[in-house]
């Protein structure tokens, strides 16, 4: 077969989720689990410790106009997310609707930027976390030698810290969805109480003169800003990972994606204005500057407290990140373009056990040993390009498949999906050089473990009922072949 045809085959759309003979996932999930399961994987590090970094270094007081653009953004993949998700609930997102709408290659460098979003966001996310950990230890007299609690980039050797919260999450995630859904509930909570008595408190020292100057880096720094920002919002397409374990996906994941999202939005703002307004912003240039403000306002038994529902959050972002990113690389391993051992589930706790610990090693050497604002842009520009490709390929699906049932539809297709990719392209633009030069790195090494291993693997070099080429006709049940030869 041609090259051309072989990258862009697709995946036929009558498959279905299960057809009895490949690995099932357990289907466990509710309405209810999808919204704290979205709150879970997007309240963390964007909000607890880079809208300091974001008001200290870029925008100022204006960073809540950064939580708005970035919001406008994310809302606009939102809405997307949820038309694809209800058409195709099936476990791996993005990379899954690709797959169906643009081709293979297309789906595969999704698949692969979806893997820089989730186990780059969550060494990210760790590293949040240990430094709210040390926040705790130090008022308890417990002293860590920097040596082993900061990254070589900020005059330590390694980064402990982190390792021990990649740790716990790995078990809890080896240990099933419908344990770790539990524990993920009581975490949302927690967060949510601290939120709530940051700004209880934070209102009553609530002082305009500190929004003078509103922006002092110029109009230029929201939009620097907002693609830092962004990573606040990271996190509602995890809901769509989950899609093969919840029980009425249909319905459920849309309102699980856009309730979550509107929610953290409402939060995000509420807490971007009292921060800006408790303190000035150059103050807040620290790795915990929501308790740094209420320290500096005089709060520090209200700094004790938000630090432990901090750390909570930053552990559900943990949870619901190293949950998504294990579903992805099962997805893409189950068709073929991974090994077949990330698609192996534990016998007893029915998980992708080999890709959990895929991601769990991945974030953790990276959160010991690189700063958290790398690591955050370089998840940011991972994401933004995944949601540029989704937007797209939204818009090829009503062309291509325009009867196909869409329990929820986006409205105004073309122009929102088309708003939607270029306000994500426009936050891709706005970061740093650098990070778009590691981006390509990480394509480029993409494209090489493609065309040396995926391309032979895949499902569809075996099947006859994957389709050719974007327009395609319907198509007979998919019926997974015995053990076919290869051609290659
Ligand atoms: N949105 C997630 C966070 O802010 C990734 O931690």
């Amino acid at each position: 077969m041609q090259i051309s045809k072989r990258i862009f085959r697709t995946k036929p759309i009558s498959e279905p989720l299960d057809d009895g003979k490949h690995q099932g996932l357990k289907r466990v999930l509710n309405g209810r689990d999808l919204i704290a399961m979205g709150l879970g994987a997007i309240i963390g590090t964007g909000i607890f410790v880079l809208s300091g970094v974001a008001a200290a270094r870029y925008a100022g007081p204006g960073v809540i106009l950064s939580f708005v653009l970035s919001g406008i953004t994310a809302a606009l993949a939102a809405l997307v997310y949820a038309e694809l998700t209800a058409m195709f609930p099936a476990a791996g997102s993005a990379y899954t609707y690709t797959y169906t709408a643009l081709g293979e290659i297309i789906a595969w460098l999704i698949g692969w930027n979806l893997v820089l979003e989730y186990t780059v966001a969550s060494a990210a996310v760790a590293l949040g976390w240990s430094g709210y950990m040390l926040d705790l230890l130090k008022p308890l007299g417990v002293k860590l030698p920097v040596l082993l609690t900061a990254s070589p980039f900020n005059g330590g050797a390694i980064n402990l810290l982190p390792l021990l919260i990649i740790a716990v999450i790995t078990y809890a995630v080896t240990a099933g969805t419908k344990e770790s859904n539990q524990v993920n509930k009581i975490v949302v909570i927690m967060k949510l109480a601290a939120i709530g008595l940051f700004l209880a408190l934070g209102c009553s020292r609530f002082n305009i003169a500190n929004w003078h100057p509103f922006l002092p880096f110029g109009v230029t720094g929201i939009f620097r800003g907002a693609s830092i920002i962004f990573f606040a919002y990271i996190g509602f397409d995890a809901v769509a990972t989950a899609a093969e374990e919840v029980r009425n996906p249909k319905r459920d994941l849309p309102v699980g994606i856009i309730g979550a999202l509107s929610i953290s939005t409402i939060l995000y703002l509420a807490v971007a204005v009292v921060l800006t307004g408790m303190v000035r912003y150059n103050l807040l240039d620290t790795s915990s500057p929501v308790t740094t403000a209420l320290i500096l306002r005089g709060l520090p038994w209200a700094a004790a407290l938000v630090s432990v529902g901090a750390m909570a959050g930053l552990t559900s972002v943990l949870l619901v990140s190293f949950f998504a990113q294990s579903r992805i690389l099962f997805a893409m391993s189950r068709d073929g373009l991974l090994p077949p051992i990330f698609s192996r589930l534990h016998p007893r706790w029915q998980t992708p056990v080999f890709s959990v610990l895929a991601v769990s090693i991945v974030s953790a050497l990276l959160s010991s040993l690189l700063p958290i604002y790398l690591i955050a842009e370089l998840a940011n520009i991972g994401t933004l390009s995944a949601f540029a490709m989704v937007s797209i390929g939204v818009v090829v699906l009503r062309h291509v498949q325009p009867d196909l049932p869409r329990p929820f539809r986006v409205p105004l297709v073309p122009y929102l999906p088309l708003l939607s990719f270029a306000a994500s392209v426009y936050l891709m633009i706005n970061l740093p050089v650098l990070t778009w030069y590691r981006f390509l790195a990480w394509l480029v090494l993409g494209l090489v473990i493609y065309f040396t291993y995926s391309i032979n693997h895949s499902r569809a070099a075996h099947t006859t009922f994957f389709t050719v080429g974007m327009r395609t006709t319907p198509q007979p049940a998919f019926k997974r072949q015995p053990n076919p030869p290869r051609k290659n």
